[in-house]
């Protein structure tokens, strides 16, 4: 993390697998969302949760005035931050990069300074990058898609319900679970 005050504790924002399993060690976690990008189905996974010639369907970022994208901040100790970066650059290598953006957490008054976070977003210059389709479409290729890491239907209804618990709302994420969900049903 080149651009990092170093030395310092720092948040590390999910908004995809990192929100239910960060598997990495934190002080605490909270809740929260960034501004100005949406969370979408458009990242091909060919290491997790799909394989070469048949990529699954994984969330990435993509700008969006106005928009908000929630999901779970993980506060990292300083002395392991480090470390940690080694490690999710190594889980997310797949086409992320890291990303500095400003954090917001529920409940915070206007005026507050909003704290830097680090967020993995795969952008469209990566080979990895699927880019939009129809909702359908999508559903199709995740039924199909299996990888490293289990089902690549699995990622999208744990995603789903994961943001559920925190009382986050995205109807990108939600309307993809209802086709999946109708389809197995
Ligand atoms: C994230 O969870 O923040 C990055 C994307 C993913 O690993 O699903």
């Amino acid at each position: 993390m080149a651009n990092a005050a170093p030395g310092r504790d720092f948040w590390v924002f999910g908004y995809g697998s990192l929100v239910w399993r960060p598997a990495f060690p934190h002080l605490r976690q909270r809740p929260g969302y960034i501004e100005g990008w949406a969370r979408r189905f458009w990242q091909g996974s060919t290491d997790h949760r799909g394989v070469p010639g048949r990529p699954g369907r994984v969330v990435t970022l993509v700008p969006e005035a106005g928009a908000r994208c929630w999901g779970m901040a993980y506060e990292v100790a300083a002395e392991r931050l480090a470390a940690v970066l080694e490690v999710l650059d190594h889980r997310e290598k797949g086409g992320y990069e890291q990303l500095r953006t400003s954090l917001h957490f529920p409940g915070r008054e206007s005026g507050d300074p909003a704290p830097d976070a680090l967020v993995y977003i795969a952008t469209a210059s990566n080979p990895n990058y699927l880019g939009p389709a129809d909702l359908e479409a999508i559903a199709s290729q995740v039924r199909g898609a299996s990888g490293p890491s289990g089902p690549n239907s699995e990622y999208v209804l744990r995603l789903a319900s994961a943001l559920r618990t925190i009382g986050a709302r995205d109807e990108h994420v939600l309307a993809l679970e209802a086709i999946l969900l109708r389809a197995s049903g």
